[in-house]
């Protein structure tokens, strides 16, 4: 079990101006922000996050959606944080999220769904490691 896990609030949540109400239902669930930025993926960026999902029919899309506008990255820490913060954010389906969940609140669909949470240990490792230096996490 680790204590750290990686977010993005996705495009289409940063475009509606969600930015500051779900940073705060995340701090108030008791995670710390170890690292953090706004930044805009390019395709690149964005196909290279994501090339666990090649094969999936969705991926083309996916890749377009990701790089579409700004981001947030962040390094989260908190005990069991991998499994309590996709617990947070709810089902990737929106429809399909519990009710005061950040997806069920702020996500309109399966493709658009305003928050990335890590779904292990190793990937939080890696998605950090993607976006942050070791001069950029406190
Ligand atoms: P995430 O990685 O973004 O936290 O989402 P997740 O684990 O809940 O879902 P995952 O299976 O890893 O899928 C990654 C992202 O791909 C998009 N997706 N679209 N159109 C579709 O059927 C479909 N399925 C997945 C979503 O944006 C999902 O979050
Ligand atoms: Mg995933």
């Amino acid at each position: 079990m680790s204590n750290r896990t990686f977010t993005m609030i996705k495009p289409d949540a940063t475009g509606k101006g969600f930015t500051g109400a779900i940073l705060d239902q995340v701090i108030k669930a008791g995670f710390f922000i170890k690292a953090m930025k706004w930044t805009r993926l390019t395709a690149e960026q964005a196909g290279a996050f994501y090339e666990i999902h090649k094969s999936r029919p969705f991926y083309g899309e996916l890749v377009e959606f990701m790089s579409s506008g700004p981001i947030v990255a962040a390094i989260l820490e908190k005990e069991n944080a991998v499994a309590d913060f996709r617990t947070l954010i709810g089902a990737t389906d929106p429809s399909k999220a519990a009710e005061g969940t950040i997806r069920k609140q702020f996500a309109a669909s399966v493709g658009e769904n305003a928050v990335h949470g890590s779904d292990s240990d190793e990937n939080a490792i890696i998605e950090g490691d993607f976006f942050f230096s070791k001069l950029e996490r406190f």
